[in-house]
């Protein structure tokens, strides 16, 4: 059965996600308003953004000049480590709908576990659960998780995520990750889906970008399509949730053209066995004190 661009994944509380959404991250201010609009234009009703991106206030001027209903929108943001602990939380999630502009959240999660305090990974998690339960989120997850610590969280949840958004890119697929994801009931969302981490400037990676990988540029050939909708028809039809982002508006437009064509299981092979086993983001199994120090302002 052909998929298409309105279809959803059920999350593990019933709550329905968009199959693709854009993503903000590295977006400046400056250019998220347009992005957004450009993005729910062209047929997104999805957007992921961060406290950290310093950006939600321009992710809700967009929504609100699509002229779209709200609840036509899934909007999706994280709460950042420097405001863990209940009460902060609790505060976090008030700065974030303000600067957003909206009175609930479709989906709210953690943006990094505090491995060096996992107490207030706990405690922030608890205050989501909270949100939850107020009705004030409609799903509620996590991001950037390993196996071991999603672990480590269960055993104090009473919800278990109903997301958990990691880096997962060909070179870099965490097959764990999503075992471990899948066996809980979690839906995996890949961050930086066509492999950008790979080539921005101050990230490690492996060096050489995805979107000129002999492999990916055969198959995009196959299908006459480009190696970014070859990464991103993948993340589809392995059932992963993938927010690409793009401030370019005919990238943002082709991002989500991926309805027209289907990958045969031997190229899905072919793509899996891409993987490099080296991540270009931070490694979450190590503290980060400096996650502490970075400030969220006030709405
Ligand atoms: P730009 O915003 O100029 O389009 P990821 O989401 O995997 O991290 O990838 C984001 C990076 O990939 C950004 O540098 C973005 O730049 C670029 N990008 C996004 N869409 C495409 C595309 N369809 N083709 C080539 N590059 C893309």
């Amino acid at each position: 059965m052909s998929i298409s661009v309105t279809d959803t994944f059920e999350l593990n509380n019933g709550v329905r996600i968009p199959l693709i959404g854009l993503g903000v991250f590295q977006t400046p201010p400056a250019e998220t308003t347009r992005a957004v609009q450009t993005a729910l234009e062209n047929g997104y009703r999805h957007i992921d953004t961060a406290a950290g991106y310093l950006n939600e206030h321009e992710v809700g001027e967009g929504i609100r000049r699509s002229g779209l209903p709200r609840e036509d929108i899934f909007v999706e943001t994280k709460i950042w480590v420097s405001d863990y602990g209940c009460d902060a939380t609790l505060h976090a999630f008030e700065k974030a709908t303000r600067k957003i502009g909206v009175e609930q959240l479709d989906l709210l999660i953690l943006h990094q576990p505090a491995v060096g305090a996992f107490d207030r990974t706990i405690a922030a998690y608890q205050a989501l659960e909270k949100l939850l339960a107020a009705g004030r989120v409609r799903a509620i997850g996590v991001s950037n998780f390993t196996p071991t610590l999603l672990t480590r969280l269960l055993t104090a949840a009473e919800v278990v995520p109903a997301v958990n958004q990691i880096e997962l890119h060909p070179y870099f697929t965490q097959v764990p990750s999503q075992q471990a994801d899948a066996a809980h009931g979690i839906l995996t969302q890949a961050w930086s889906p066509i492999g950008g981490i790979t080539f921005y400037p101050g990230f490690g990676g492996s060096g050489r970008s995805t979107l000129t990988d002999p492999t990916l540029r055969q198959i995009a050939h196959d299908h006459d399509k480009t190696p970014a909708q070859v990464m991103l028809r993948w993340h589809l039809q392995q059932g992963r949730s993938s927010i690409p982002k793009s401030t370019n508006p005919k990238r943002i437009a082709e991002n989500i053209d991926i309805f027209d064509f289907e990958l045969t299981p031997d190229q899905l092979a072919r793509i899996d066995a891409l993987d490099t086993g080296v991540r270009g983001g931070p490694n979450p199994d190590q503290p980060q004190s400096r996650y502490f120090t970075f400030h969220i302002p006030e709405a």
